[in-house]
């Protein structure tokens, strides 16, 4: 019997036509909105896997309603729109996309961590707004980065890549924190692991890689700005709800902080009279670490992957909660 697969939205061909070579039936929303959770629902109860994305809320309320799913395949390396938990306990496996936008999502840290040391969006406006002015010897300073501190929340494989980049460039010293320990990277980097409180107290620029778990929502709140270096650059490309946002704002108005670089806030979208957007020293994008053509294709293709191999038998190549299958 052939499978029938829902699409959450059009994503890359190439992972596209790999699922199509393999005969499922695709349904792809192709309106240029996404699915409500409820429209989701009524088209998954037709279907037999979901490829879907990580604003598609795949919580407890959807997973009861669609348990009879055979496999969700995820298209991002991030979960937690996901009731893992729950979708274990039914018996589906969550498949996901590791890696395919690491480099990408290094690339915006390391462009956020220059921009915001350099105030360039806010100088960006200032042209706009027709206020290039004069060349002033003591106006529109930035600062450097050669030499500097870089802590890295979270070293995994997109934090080792902003290090290494931070490395390169400007010979930064890499500090870390983790839940465990990741020597490999110790190694490769000459990077030493701190606790949190010595992350906050020694980084020049702190760089968010981690998940968002319930251990690191709002873990960067305004008592973790207030341990900050005033001349600090506080850069998330992970999840937004990972910082507290008005405390963010809070600390750069009251200096406990240089400046912010944001590639995901909370909420997303973000207000467009959110007031860090007005500030000199912050720079934010709208969640786009992954977005290079050459990361979207390769999310494409693995997220495709884990449905064409579970359905083949074979061991489905990334996946969150390996023990639904084992058993
Ligand atoms: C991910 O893959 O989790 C990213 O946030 C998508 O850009």
């Amino acid at each position: 019997m052939k499978k029938n697969i829902l699409v959450s939205r059009q994503y890359p061909r190439e992972g596209i036509r790999l699922l199509e070579k393999e005969d499922f039936l695709l349904t792809i929303w192709e309106k240029q909105r996404p699915m409500t959770q409820n429209e989701l629902i009524e088209q998954a109860k037709t279907h037999h896997a979901l490829l879907c994305t990580l604003t598609d809320k795949i919580d407890k309320h959807f997973l009861e309603q669609c348990r009879h799913l055979e496999i969700i395949s995820q298209f991002a390396v991030g979960y937690d729109n996901i009731d893992i938990a729950a979708a274990t306990r039914f018996g589906i496996p969550i498949g996901f996309t590791p890696d395919a936008m690491s480099e990408a999502t290094a690339d915006i840290a390391f462009g956020l961590m220059i921009a915001v040391a350099r105030k360039m969006f806010f100088l960006h406006k200032t042209i706009i707004n027709g206020q290039w002015g004069y060349f002033n010897p003591t106006g529109k300073l930035g600062v450097e980065l050669k030499n500097k501190t870089l802590g890295i929340f979270g070293l995994g494989r997109i934090g080792v890549k902003m290090a290494q980049r931070c490395k390169n460039a400007y010979n930064m010293d890499i500090i870390y924190h983790n839940r465990t320990r990741n020597k490999d990277a110790e190694k490769l980097l000459n990077a030493s692991y701190v606790e949190f409180d010595d992350l906050l107290l020694k980084s020049d620029v702190l760089s968010v890689h981690c998940a968002l778990t319930s251990a690191t929502k709002k873990i960067f709140n305004r008592s973790a700005f207030q341990k900050m270096k005033p001349s600090a650059i506080f850069i998330n490309t992970a999840r937004g709800p990972i910082h507290h946002e008005k405390d963010l704002a809070h600390a750069i108005q009251a200096g406990d902080i240089w400046g912010t670089g944001l590639d995901v806030t909370n909420p997303e979208p973000m207000q467009k009279d959110n007031p860090l957007l007005f500030m000199e020293n912050v720079c934010i994008l709208p969640h786009v670490g992954s977005g290079t053509i050459e990361a979207r294709n390769q999310m494409s293709v693995l997220a495709a992957m884990n449905i064409i191999d579970f359905y083949s038998n074979r061991q489905v190549p990334h996946i969150v909660n390996p023990e639904v299958l084992e058993s």
